[in-house]
């Protein structure tokens, strides 16, 4: 029997994205933009945008929210993908990477999309929930501090209404959840929160080898 799964190389990496990938000049700019950035590695990869606009494009998903914004990527290529009334409620902790993003969100056309909140996520997620929006949400995309992951979880799985999606970012870390104890917080969060997901009969569950794992997590 043949290999089950795939071990990506820079020569097939180079193939998929020669075939497949389709950015608006403006994702790309951004993309250069971040490049020289220090922490330039937080941004999602060009092919996983194109996957999560895939995703809300099939949902017709309308109000999507996001936990983890730094320069951008990722808000701007699920605010392309949404209709011309969606909505992307953005939270990132501070604007000292977001301010980078933003001319590139007006040059897509996208900006009035993205309601960006600028405080530590969880406060603006309780507050939507206290203000009565759960179950008003498509689609979720968490991306921020691994230890918080679990608490962004619960609250987005409130917020978003059944047959919503919560996507998760690098939830294979590197492979490092796979090597054992943690040897980290943020190791042992994730591993912590995949074995929870696994039992948690309140979704329908996928974890996509992609990327640095990409967790789907429909709520029933
Ligand atoms: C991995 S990066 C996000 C990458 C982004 N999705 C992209 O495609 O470029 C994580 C972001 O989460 C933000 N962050 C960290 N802790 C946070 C918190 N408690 N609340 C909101 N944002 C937070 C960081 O400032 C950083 O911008």
């Amino acid at each position: 029997m043949g290999a089950r799964y795939l071990t990506l190389n820079d020569k097939l990496y180079d193939y998929v994205l020669a075939h497949s990938l389709r950015e608006h000049p403006a994702q790309a700019a951004l993309r250069e933009a971040t490049r020289t950035h220090r922490a330039a590695g937080m941004q999602i990869a060009p092919e996983q945008g194109q996957l999560m606009a895939m995703l809300v494009k099939l949902m017709g998903a309308r109000r999507a929210i996001e936990i983890g914004v730094f320069t951008g990527y990722s808000a701007l290529a699920v605010a392309l993908a949404l209709p011309e009334d969606g909505r992307l409620l953005a939270c990132n902790i501070s604007d000292e990477t977001t301010r980078i993003g933003r001319p590139f969100w007006q040059q897509a056309g996208v900006a009035h999309k993205i309601d960006l909140q600028l405080r530590p996520a969880l406060q603006t997620l309780e507050a939507r929930l206290a203000a009565g929006e759960a179950g008003q949400y498509d689609f979720a995309f968490i991306d921020a501090d691994k230890t918080s992951y679990d608490a962004y979880f619960e609250r987005c799985l409130q917020l978003v209404r059944p047959g919503g999606l919560v996507v998760i970012d690098n939830t294979l870390w590197s492979g490092a959840v796979a090597q054992g104890p943690g040897k980290d917080a943020d190791t042992r969060a994730l591993q912590a929160l995949n074995a929870k997901l696994h039992g948690d009969e309140r979704i329908d569950l996928v974890v996509l080898p992609f990327s640095d794992g990409v967790t789907l997590a429909r709520r029933r």
